[in-house]
Parts: structure tokens; C-alpha cells; sequence
């Protein structure tokens, strides 16, 4: 019923609707719908009320409200179910609980916090309560273990498309999972599969958004390599809007593009975004550090690197981290 009242007054954000109306058309008390407004007003939405017009929501906070995430989001399959919560060790971790336990595809696992957020190769992310998106994907796609690069790729794209509709922002890719603004990261795609040679049982995929957090909130070591919406536009962003965006988005690409022929056209828009493509980059992995030039990507996400001698040498994603020649990228 509480979000009964809420989707009136969102209807009429801005306008003024009559607790006679509302009590009517929710089949409530009027006493019930005060209740609500209270309620309401105490998670942080803004409503103003007068005896003779009723109530008015003037503002809508910044909160993971299931019924805000729920409104106008026109996805088949991606947050059909979700878990929402205020502090979690790792929602990549939560999800894969989930979905060893048969939680179907398609489920959303979000956290206002993490207190134990993982990133790439072992590291950590940072995970501030409030201030980004730190949320993961279950998804069971009909692909050979080897083609999961495919679902980072599929990720990354679609990402770039919801912060440029939902942000008005344009960013850029770094290969493999790093959404990339203003030469610093702003965005982190953690893609973990749980597989046998020859299917996959279930991916979830992890992305980290830094949305409204200040300089201040990036530990001494990452605040010259991070950024977020906040730092790159100057204002506040609601969370929940990028968040339907990017799952509108994702499943877009996941369900019409991970064919042969969508995947290309996709590959295009990926090569387009990226920021490495065309450019020297050093590669750090486990053997060691090697320079070259970022040719091109394969059909399985892998980047084609020119060596120095001429070779071209197709790396994987697992294991790599990618450099510009003199710093991030
Ligand atoms: C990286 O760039 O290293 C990947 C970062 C992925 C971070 C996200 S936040 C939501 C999800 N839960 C985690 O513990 N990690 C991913």
C-alpha cells in the first residue's frame, strides 16, 4: 500500500493530490493514507500537505526504493527479481549464493554498501554507503566458457549507452571492463562464471559505479585514477535512474546481440568507445610486463596486441592489467 500512495504521488509529482482521492482510489482510510505520507516523508521523500489541496511530492530522494527501481522499468528478464540492501560484504558474492541455489536468470543484487566489495585480480573495491551503484547480474547465457569475455563486452556497451542517456555523459572503454572518464575510471565490470568445460552453470556480472562520491571519498592510492559522475558533471545523480537505464540497456545487448551478427555490429560500438584501441599499452600479467599496440579485438573479447617484433599476440582478459604508455591510460 505504501507504494500504492507513492506510484499517486508520483504520478502527480509536482501537483497536488487530495487525501480524499487517494483514499478512494486505494480503498484506504484517510487516517491510513497520513500514515503513509508520514512513512514516506520519514524515508526521505519531500511532500508538502495542506488541509485544503492535500499533498504534494515535491522531491524524491536518492534511495534504492524497490517501487522507484520497479516504475517504468520495461525489462523482460533483468530485475524481474531483486534484493536490495543497505550494507553487504560483496553483492557479487551474494549473488553467486543465489544463483548456486537456483535463483533464475535475470536476478539483481544491489547494496547501498559493501563492506567487502572485490574488484578485478584480487583487489578490493571501494564501495561507500550511498554513493554509487555497486550491483550484480545473474545471468545463465548459452555460451562455451571461452566466449565470457562476450558478456563483459555486452556490459561495458551497454553501460556507455545508459550513462549517456540517464547522465548526458560520454565515456570511454578500457579494455577489458573499465569504463573510463577524463583518463580516470569510473566504472568497473567484475564478470565471475561458475562453469564446467563445456557450459556454463550461471555468470554474474559486477559492476561498480562511482556516482555521487567527492574526491574526499577515494583512498590516498586510487584518487588519482578514479573519478565518479559527481567529480566529471558537478551535480548529484539519482542512483536508482542510471541503474534502470543500465539494466534496460544490458538486457538489450544480452538478448539481441550475443548472436554472431549482433555481436559484431556490438564489437564496432565497443572498438568506437574504446580508449586503448590504436594505441601502445603495456600488459601486466602474472609472466610478466610486455608493450605493444592495441590492434584490434577478437570475436571472443580477447585484445590482438602488435609486439615489437612483429607478432601479434591475442590476450585474454583474465589475468591482465592493461597501462598507458605513461600512467591509467
Ligand atoms: C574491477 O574493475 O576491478 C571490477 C570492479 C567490480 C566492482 C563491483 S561492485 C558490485 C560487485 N560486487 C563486488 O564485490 N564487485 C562488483
Amino acid at each position: 500500500m505504501r507504494d500504492a500512495v507513492l506510484n499517486m504521488l508520483l504520478d502527480n509529482l509536482g501537483n497536488f493530490v487530495s487525501g480524499e482521492d487517494i483514499s478512494r482510489q486505494l480503498g484506504i482510510t484517510r487516517a491510513a493514507v497520513w500514515k503513509y505520507i508520514r512513512l514516506l516523508q520519514n524515508q526521505g521523500y519531500v511532500i508538502e500537505s495542506s488541509t485544503k489541496k492535500g499533498y504534494c511530492l515535491r522531491q524524491v530522494p536518492d534511495i534504492l526504493d524497490e517501487a522507484l527501481l520497479f516504475r517504468g522499468l520495461n525489462t523482460s528478464l533483468l530485475g524481474k527479481n531483486v534484493e536490495i540492501y543497505s550494507s553487504i560484504g560483496s553483492t557479487n558474492a551474494r549473488a553467486k549464493e543465489l544463483a548456486l541455489n537456483g535463483a533464475p536468470e535475470g536476478t539483481v543484487v544491489i547494496a547501498d554498501e559493501q563492506v567487502q566489495g572485490r574488484g578485478r585480480l584480487g583487489r578490493s573495491w571501494v564501495s561507500p554507503s550511498g554513493k554509487g551503484i555497486w550491483m550484480s547480474v545473474i545471468l545463465r547465457p548459452h555460451l562455451f566458457p571461452q566466449q565470457v569475455p562476450k558478456i563483459t563486452i555486452v556490459t561495458a556497451v551497454a553501460v556507455a549507452n545508459a550513462l549517456k542517456r540517464s547522465a548526458q555523459i560520454e565515456v570511454g572503454i578500457k579494455w577489458p571492463n573499465d569504463i573510463v572518464c577524463g583518463g580516470k575510471k569510473l566504472c568497473g565490470i567484475l564478470t565471475e562464471v561458475h562453469a564446467e568445460p563445456e557450459v556454463i552453470h550461471y555468470a554474474v556480472v559486477g559492476i561498480g559505479l562511482n556516482v555521487n562520491l567527492s574526491l574526499e571519498d577515494f583512498p590516498e592510492d586510487i584518487k588519482d585514477l578514479a573519478t565518479s559522475l559527481r567529480i566529471e558533471k558537478g551535480k548529484e545523480f539519482h542512483r536508482v535512474d542510471i541503474i534502470k537505464a543500465i539494466l534496460q540497456e544490458m538486457e538489450k545487448g544480452y538478448l539481441q546481440k550475443l548472436n554472431d551478427d549482433g555481436f559484431a555490429e556490438l564489437l564496432e560500438e565497443y572498438e568506437r568507445r574504446s580508449v586503448i584501441l590504436g594505441r601502445r599499452v603495456r600488459v601486466i600479467g602474472v609472466g610478466g610486463e610486455f608493450s605493444g599496440y592495441a590492434e584490434g579485438f577478437g570475436e571472443d573479447g580477447s585484445l590482438m596486441l602488435r609486439l615489437d617484433d612483429g607478432r601479434l599476440e591475442r590476450i585474454l582478459a583474465g589475468d591482465v592489467s592493461i597501462r598507458g604508455e605513461r600512467g591509467y591510460v
